[in-house]
């Protein structure tokens, strides 16, 4: 069984009641849950985790060490800053993915350098809330091709 752990950084707990044409209207508990039917059919185990604080992403990315094979990281404005949470990816071996659902570089030039995506597999932006939903199916893929 695949191990996978989502975390979501700053105001994403806010999803539902936030710029609905940048991140449309589903709520995190909404996401999370299309997560699990996902995850489910392809026999991943997922486990959340939201903080709108940057210490607790480091820590919490510090503790998937060795405990999942995989870290969705949606780390919101935190993407664009902090070298604090690019070294604590770094020290993470398994699969890495940056998430976000809006797509970045279409909008304000300071959303279109991310400090975190350098030390992932992968970027995926812009598709919505399905971006967690393709993030799954590419953890189920990158799993088989290791
Ligand atoms: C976001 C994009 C970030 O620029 C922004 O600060 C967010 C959400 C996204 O999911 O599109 O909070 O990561």
């Amino acid at each position: 069984m695949t191990n996978i752990v989502i975390i979501n950084g700053p105001n994403l707990n806010m999803l539902g009641m936030r710029e609905s044409q940048h991140y449309g209207q589903k709520t995190l508990a909404d996401i999370e849950q299309a997560c699990e039917s996902r995850a489910a059919e392809l026999g991943q185990s997922i486990s959340f985790f939201q903080s709108n604080h940057e210490g607790e992403l480091v820590t919490h990315i510090q503790q998937a060490v060795g405990r999942f094979d995989a870290i969705l990281l949606n780390a919101g404005a935190y993407t664009h800053s902090s070298i604090a949470l690019r070294d604590a990816l770094v020290l993470f071996q398994g699969i890495k993915i940056e998430l976000h659902l809006s797509n970045v570089y279409a909008r304000e030039e300071f959303r279109h350098k991310s400090m975190t995506a350098p030390v992932m597999n992968g970027v995926i932006a812009g598709l919505g809330s399905m971006t967690y939903e393709i993030a799954l199916q590419a953890v189920a893929d990158l799993m088989t091709t290791k």
